[in-house]
């Protein structure tokens, strides 16, 4: 089993890691109230796009047991915190259905969050063969066991090939401006011993030029029918430097993450968030204090750059993709 848990349900509350505050400290938050799963949702508490899927199944149960909601009141709060995620609007989904139809909201949110470490697990065992005896891989952002409640999507290949013994190192991207490389990735890696290097981001371009890597890795918020696909901003220009340097690269995604309704990336809504995350460094100012900055949390990355997706199914070439989607009833 991994060693962490982003979150999970007892006693009629749901319990999170605050990731804001790792590494330096472990700080678990109880949440009761519809209005506090919002806000851990849109201050960053609990993130990654599956994590943020079933926190928001949590937070619609917390709603239910609250009152005062109907079931598509608490859904519209849920669905704008984090726009991008497509795992947001799933996760809000399923317990709405529910809880409109009178069935047992606790179960049919614990079956998502179930189902969902199951995906992520089948991801790992799917995406390991991919890694060749003492691969070097890089990684952006957090796609781990913090982001998806157990396992990861780019670190559940990582997870699996490390227990078999074939994978010595990984490249872990800083990830300006939060960090969650740095921060949540290194984190991960380190408490299961897993030997990582951490690099900031423009050093990912030299990295490629001067050192060995075997192949990149990555998660995503949001998956087009094409191919095309949203994830953390500076993602786009690490699938550009892997193309450029014939490194392939992969993104590995539960079935919430695919949006059967949208073809191209640019229908994909992109969050922007505060000034702040880019004017200042750890809470201390590290920009002028009146200038401008351009803060958007993601990116899209056209699915030629994409060498497969690693899907709890299998792996699938972009191409495949729509006649994939649709043999599973996730495509228009
Ligand atoms: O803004 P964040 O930290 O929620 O962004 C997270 C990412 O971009 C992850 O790479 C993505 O959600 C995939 S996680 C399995």
């Amino acid at each position: 089993m991994p060693s962490v848990q982003a979150l999970w349900f007892a006693d009629g509350k749901l319990c999170v890691i605050d990731q804001r505050r790792l590494p330096l400290d472990r700080v678990v938050l109880e949440l009761t109230q519809l209005s506090e799963a919002a806000e851990a949702i849109r201050n960053m508490t609990v993130r990654g796009a599956p994590t943020i899927g079933v926190a928001a199944a949590y937070a619609m149960v917390l709603a239910h047991a609250q009152g005062g909601y109907t079931a598509e009141q608490a859904a519209e709060i849920l669905r704008s915190t984090r726009p991008t995620a497509h795992d947001l609007f799933v996760g809000v989904d399923i317990v709405r259905k529910a809880w409109e139809d009178g069935r047992d909201v606790v179960k049919v949110a614990t079956d998502y969050r179930n189902s969902i470490v199951e995906q992520c697990h089948a991801i790992g065992i799917h995406g390991a063969p991919l890694f060749p005896r003492d691969a070097n891989v890089l990684t952006h952002c957090n796609a781990g066991a913090l982001a998806t409640v157990e396992w990861g999507t780019a670190l559940a290949p990582i997870r699996v090939a490390w227990r078999e013994g074939r994978l010595p190192h990984v490249w872990v991207d800083e990830t300006r401006p939060l960090l969650q490389g740095s921060r949540l990735t290194a984190w991960e890696l380190r408490e299961e011993g897993i030997p990582h290097t951490i690099l900031a981001d423009n050093a990912a371009g030299f990295l490629l030029q001067r050192k060995k890597v075997d192949l990149v890795i990555v998660g995503a918020d949001r998956i087009t029918t094409s191919g095309d696909f949203a994830n953390k901003i500076g993602t786009y220009e690490k699938a550009v430097l892997a193309h450029e340097h014939g490194v392939p690269f992969y993104v590995a995604a539960p079935w919430s993450t695919f949006d059967p309704t949208i073809e191209s990336g640019s229908a994909i809504p992109i969050e922007e968030r505060a000034r702040e995350e880019v004017t200042t460094f750890g809470g201390v100012p590290s920009a002028p204090a009146d200038s401008p900055a351009w803060n958007p949390a993601f990116d899209v990355t056209p699915a030629r750059l994409v060498t497969a997706f690693i899907t709890p199914g299998g792996m699938v070439r972009p191409g495949d993709l729509k006649a994939f989607l649709k043999n599973r009833g996730e495509a228009h």
